[in-house]
């Protein structure tokens, strides 16, 4: 089991739609047996992917070159022994509107991820809160 977690920033002046993006991901990821997480504000990304290696990098790489976001960083692709994210295709949260909920929905989310994925996203929930 392979897990890889990135941030971006939507592209300035795209109308980015959630909705296409979830159905997309959503089809992709059941065929290639990969759960994760997609966090969002509108204006920066957070996502989780786990599943088979090679099924994740591929994502990964399409993932990549979608110009709807820039400035992808990868913060970890690590090997884990089991899902950390749960079960789901992909888990979306919107910070605008889950408000205070979100914080602590994606805190159960991370309770058995690693310190630093943990950190990371408990530190990115924050700062958009603070924003
Ligand atoms: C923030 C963001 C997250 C995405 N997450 C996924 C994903 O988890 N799985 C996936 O297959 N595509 C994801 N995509 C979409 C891919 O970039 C790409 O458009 C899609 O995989 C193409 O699939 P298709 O060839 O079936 O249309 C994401 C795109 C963005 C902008």
């Amino acid at each position: 089991m392979f897990q890889l977690v990135y941030i971006s920033s939507a592209t300035p002046g795209e109308t980015i739609s959630m909705g296409n993006i979830l159905t997309a991901s959503r089809r992709n990821n059941t065929r290639d047996a990969i759960t994760g997480l997609l966090y969002s504000n509108g204006q920066r990304f957070l996502q989780a992917l786990e599943g088979p290696e090679d099924k994740v990098l591929a994502a990964m790489a399409r993932i990549q070159a979608d110009k709807r976001h820039r400035a992808v960083v990868v913060l970890s692709a690590q090997p884990v022994a089991e899902r950390e994210f749960g079960a789901w295709a992909m888990a979306h949260h919107d910070a605008a509107q889950d408000g205070e909920r979100v914080v602590e929905q994606v805190g159960r989310l991370v309770a058995n991820a690693s310190p630093s994925v943990k950190a990371t996203f408990e530190g990115f929930c924050k700062l958009r809160r603070a924003a």
